[in-house]
């Protein structure tokens, strides 16, 4: 170990070239995942829980895609807003063929077939009680009769063409069966992007008011979702979803979790992808009252990067990419 004044860390840091040079992580627009919420009206809808993002109409895509392939976004993730009249106990829209996503899906493709479609997979935005699963008489949400339906539903979503399904709901052995299901129906490129360690958090409000199932959901999600308290516990999940096929591991949130992020990039070689949820967007959006949004936007991306993701899901994509081309 060199000491002052041999050792002088300030010269790595003299010039914006020298730091060019040394820098070990960069945020670049391919790193982002826009996730898009769809909707069955005319005209793009605000969401009031999430300023400047909306549920855009099937006839809004084409153009919205446009601007997002533009912009060198390379990847959209659908959720679906439908109508609460359309939702049941079982959330059977959810591998209806012509439903809304599927028929979003393969709008894109047509239009866009460069553009990674991801799906997830997960019963909420269809059931009438806003769980991501089937449940019984006292509303326990049953894993085994679940894992039945997210079958089909992710069988649903390959058949119109989604490049990538991403399970979001937590029950045990999902990978499993998705992807021998997918294997028996020769969808053997399908990828499945796990969304292996989602903790129950605070911080999806404002996303299950953009679905609809904020209203309808009573209680939580605690008994599927995983503890905040716990870090022993996402390694197992992460351990069962790579045994059972997963291509690609996901942690949810993101900036609160940047140790897990961590520690999962330490163990296991997987691609590793992050979402930056909906509450963090909120988060972010109204600190910006007080702090200057971009630094903070890309600071906290750069983050995320940084404890170990390769890809990141946020509701800032295109505003990133832009000011990551006004820096250019
Ligand atoms: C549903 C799902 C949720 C999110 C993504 N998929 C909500 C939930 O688990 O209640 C949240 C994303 C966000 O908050 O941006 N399975």
């Amino acid at each position: 170990m060199g000491r002052f004044p041999l050792v002088r860390l300030r010269r790595l840091r003299r010039s914006p070239e020298i730091r060019a040079l040394v820098e070990q992580h960069r945020l670049t627009v391919a790193d982002l995942i826009y996730p898009l919420f769809i909707h069955d009206g005319r005209e793009k809808q605000k969401i009031e829980a999430m300023p400047n993002v909306y549920r855009y109409s099937l006839s809004n895509l084409p153009q919205v895609c446009e601007k997002i392939s533009k912009a060198g976004i390379v990847a959209v993730a659908l959720f679906p807003a439908i109508d609460n009249s359309c939702k049941d106990n079982e959330g059977q829209e959810a591998y209806n063929a012509d439903g809304l996503i599927p028929r979003a899906v393969r709008q894109i493709k047509h239009y866009f077939p460069r553009l990674l479609v991801i799906t997830d997979v997960a019963l909420d935005p269809y059931t009438s009680h806003g769980q991501d699963g089937l449940i019984d008489d006292d509303g326990y949400v049953l894993n085994d009769a679940t894992v039945d339906a997210l079958r089909r539903q992710a069988l649903c979503l390959a058949q119109a063409g989604s490049d990538m399904v991403a399970p979001s709901d937590m029950m045990d052995g999902r990978i499993g069966a998705i992807r021998s299901t997918l294997e028996d129906n020769g969808f053997s490129e399908t990828t499945i992007i796990s969304y292996a360690v989602k903790y129950a958090s605070s911080l999806y409000h404002p996303f299950r008011e953009a679905v609809h199932s904020k209203t309808l959901l009573k209680g939580d999600k605690k008994n599927y979702q995983m503890s905040p308290a716990n870090r022993n516990e996402a390694l197992r999940e992460a351990q069962l979803d790579i045994d059972e096929g997963a291509d690609v591991l996901m942690v949810k949130p993101a900036g609160m979790y940047l140790d897990i992020i961590a520690e999962l990039r330490q163990c296991y070689r997987l691609p590793l992808f992050a979402y930056q949820v909906s509450g963090e967007y909120v988060m972010l959006k109204m600190a910006g009252k007080y702090l200057v949004e971009r630094d903070c936007v890309l600071e906290s991306l750069l983050a995320i990067k940084r404890a170990g993701a390769e890809a990141i899901f946020t509701y800032y994509a295109l505003d990133v990419a832009q000011w990551l081309t006004d820096d250019r």
